[in-house]
């Protein structure tokens, strides 16, 4: 068992071999936090950690003679001695929201409970992670606060989250309720999020910790495009190798809140949960009401031990399903290939030519369905447009894998045309605010997913398309920001809970579907990465990683989304030059280099390439087919940051460590160069491994540490038919010599 309770200091410690959590129920019952980071002896108290000296102008709890505002806490309050935002507040009816949550009773147990109707890591059999339930009780309320915190045994991280429970006789309206906070000693740390917009999300941002509140988050209903769910704390001297750093992912899809803020003592309080703007849940006597998830990582091996430690706890413990451990079949999606403009022949031909080229699964975008030749129109109707597809679905998928390929669709259940069967008889269905006027993104409306006859609607109509079809992968899109968030199926009281009441209706049913089809491997999606986030991996093991199909631009949002992503959930595919949304022409070798590095495809018409181009496709493709499992299930290395540098690098090292492959990508030419080395990471240093592009053999340690030559053509004179150009890339394959 990794938590110990030390009775006589009162005091709880979580560890494993790599992190210790230590926490202390402190004199006036409230919980204080003792310590998060590198695992540390176990000792009877740390209780030195605790330091009460007096300040001026503090305010003082009665009895104890501290103040919390100088107390580091676990899940803290506003409105007594603390002048720091809460974790938590509660509405009552008299309109006080003071609160005060004191220690009652704890609980230590194997294994991780599942949280109902939330996506959450979770573990295999009870050995693999250990839990602390902590209950907590304010006795003027009677509502009870059960905090959980589960650690795994072989992971550097801790799951938390809260529950409320009400057995009072009384409602009461929680307007806050984090998922995690954090107080730490010092503010000595960069902060790093995850910032873009549609066609450029999850861009790396640095910036020095400073006094006062720094925050990401969203109002939108989803993740978003803009800020993502994770941030990382880091040593200002910590690096992608070395240096503290800590990593705080939520496992949530909708409206988030991630900040921290730094006092004037620099202490660094950190916090994590549904954005407390705009919401509000009622609890009713009897009834609880619990998080979402959030996942605390340690490391001090720098960025890349604390996205390893991400990237196999998601893609072991948070992604689910026959397809978590199986290498993703080769797509080729016909969207960038024809968007609306196709019909089944069309479609059979750009599927027969994707099969003589190795493609294993072909996906049907949008545009199947009802009367949708555009983007204003057919959202809702999920049958067959029989004019494009006169045998339907069922009859397409039929032909399709009759050529020997898989295949996928591509949904969007969430939304709904003005201009659809659906809305025409159902107007109400639609998320809208009476007596308002209702905005529309993409021409469509979000469906009101907080009511579950709407959710069982959509369910039952695309449920009988995949019962009779021959279905083996589903993309399911989202493709606006909710706004006018209100549902006619509530209370006014209620209202501020339809934010997260939609997200729930979004999860329950993927729930359904991964239930009823378990054999479809789902990719998630929302006008690219709007939803790229770790509550999706639950029910998706991939996401199209961004409407950005361009290599260049696709090095930096897969090097951002690889911070708190595994590689195998980025949708990442080769598509046509010039790109669609660059206009960009780059080589087709470096489009398969960059897209090597996710779950591979194509989205673009293979037809329309030359012969030699073919001829590279299928080069890539069988190159995919025998490095998937090392590059989708290897451990990932970011090498060098396209944010920094005119060279990107990142690597995957097979988990025995005998087979790697590089991905080396040079943005810009540049002339009469300097001669370049590049240092790799995670080989056995004592191993000789074969450098297929080089012919030659190194030994790890020479690989790691003097560094493989990488210079290119432009490093001298450059010959016509050997030089560089702008957007040149290498892959180099190492493999141990037995
Ligand atoms: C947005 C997605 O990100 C695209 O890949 C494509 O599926 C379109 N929607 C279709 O409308």
């Amino acid at each position: 068992m990794s938590i110990v309770f030390h009775e006589s200091s009162r005091e709880f410690h979580l560890y494993n071999d790599s992190i210790s959590y230590i926490i202390k129920i402190l004199g006036n019952g409230q919980l204080g936090q003792l310590y998060f980071g590198k695992r540390i002896h176990d000792r009877e108290s740390f209780g030195y950690y605790l330091e009460l000296a007096n300040r001026p102008m503090t305010a003082l709890q009665q009895d104890f003679g501290f103040s919390l505002e100088h107390v580091r806490q676990e899940y803290p309050a506003y409105g007594t001695t603390d002048f720091r935002l809460p974790a938590l507040e509660i509405l009552q009816d008299n309109g006080s929201r003071l609160t005060n949550f004191t220690y009652e009773s704890y609980r230590i147990f194997q294994g991780k409970p599942v949280l109902e109707g939330l996506p959450a890591t979770y573990t295999e059999d009870g050995s693999e992670a250990d839990t602390l339930e902590l209950t907590l009780r304010d006795k003027l309320l009677n509502i009870k606060l059960v905090l959980l915190y589960s650690i795994f045994n072989g992971e550097a991280a801790v799951a938390r989250s809260a529950r409320f429970e009400n057995p009072s006789g009384k409602a009461v309206h929680i307007s806050r309720a984090m998922s995690m906070c954090l107080d730490l000693p010092d503010c000595d740390y960069d902060w790093i999020q995850f910032s873009g917009a549609w066609s450029r999300e999850r861009q790396v941002k640095t910036r020095r910790l400073e006094q006062g509140i720094q925050a990401v988050g969203s109002t939108r209903g989803h993740s978003s495009h803009n800020h993502n769910p994770f941030i990382v704390l880091k040593r200002p001297t910590a690096d992608e190798f070395q240096g503290d750093v800590m990593g705080f992912s939520l496992v949530y899809s909708g409206n988030f809140l991630a900040q921290a803020e730094v006092d004037t003592y620099n202490v660094t309080r950190v916090m994590m949960g549904i954005n407390p703007f705009a919401f509000t849940w009622k609890l009713e006597p009897w009834e609880s009401f619990q998080t979402p998830e959030a996942v605390m990582v340690y490391s001090d091996k720098g960025l890349n031990g604390m996205s390893q430690t991400f990237h196999h706890l998601y893609r072991t413990r948070l992604a689910r399903g026959v397809w978590r451990d199986k290498t993703r079949p080769v797509l080729l999606n016909n969207w960038e290939a024809t968007y609306f403009d196709f019909n089944e022949e069309k479609l059979v031909n750009i599927a027969r030519a994707a099969k003589e080229d190795g493609v294993e699964l072909f996906v049907l975008d949008d545009g199947w369905f009802g009367e949708r030749s555009s983007d204003s129109s057919g959202l809702g109707d999920w049958y067959a447009n029989r004019e494009r597809l006169p045998r339907g679905i069922k009859g397409l998928s039929e032909k399709i894998e009759e050529l020997g390929l898989k295949f996928g669709l591509w949904v969007e259940l969430e939304m709904v045309n003005p201009d659809s069967d659906l809305y025409r008889a159902h107007p109400d269905w639609a998320l809208h605010t009476p007596g308002r006027t209702s905005s529309q993104g993409r021409n469509q409306l979000v469906l009101d997913f907080s009511r579950k006859e709407v959710v069982d609607y959509i369910y039952d109509m695309i449920a009988r398309i995949l019962a009779e079809s021959k279905v083996s992968y589903i993309k399911w899109d989202m493709n606006r920001s909710i706004t006018e968030c209100y549902s006619e199926a509530f209370p006014a009281d209620r209202q501020g809970e339809i934010f997260h009441r939609y997200i729930l209706g979004v999860y329950s049913l993927y729930e359904r579907l991964i239930q009823n089809f378990p054999e479809i491997l789902f990719e998630s999606c929302a006008s690219g990465g709007a939803r790229f986030d770790a509550g999706m991996l639950f029910y998706a093991p991939q996401c199209w990683t961004s409407d950005d199909s361009d290599a260049v631009e696709r090095i930096k949002i897969q090097y951002g989304t690889s911070f708190g992503y595994p590689v195998v959930s980025m949708g990442a595919h080769v598509s046509a030059v010039p790109n669609h949304q660059l206009f960009r022409f780059t080589p087709l070798e470096t489009r398969g280099n960059v897209a090597y590095f996710g779950a591979f495809g194509y989205e673009l018409d293979l037809q329309k390439l030359s012969a030699e181009e073919r001829e590279t496709v299928r080069k890539q493709i069988a190159f995919m087919k025998q490095y998937r499992e090392v590059i989708q299930f290897g451990t990932f290395y970011r090498l060098q940051s396209p944010f920094e540098h005119n060279i990107a690098a990142w690597m995957a090292v097979s988990e025995d460590k005998k087979t790697a492959v590089v991905g080396y990508y040079k943005i810009l030419n540049d002339v009469n160069c300097e001669f370049r080395r590049m240092k790799l990471q995670g080989l056995l240093p004592d191993v000789r491994y074969r450098v297929e592009e080089k012919n030659e053999w190194f030994y790890g340690d020479e690989l790691m540490n003097a560094g493989l030559v990488t210079s290119d053509a432009s490093a001298g004179q450059a010959f016509p038919g050997d030089y560089c150009t702008d957007f040149w890339s290498k892959i180099y394959v190492l493999k141990a010599e037995s």
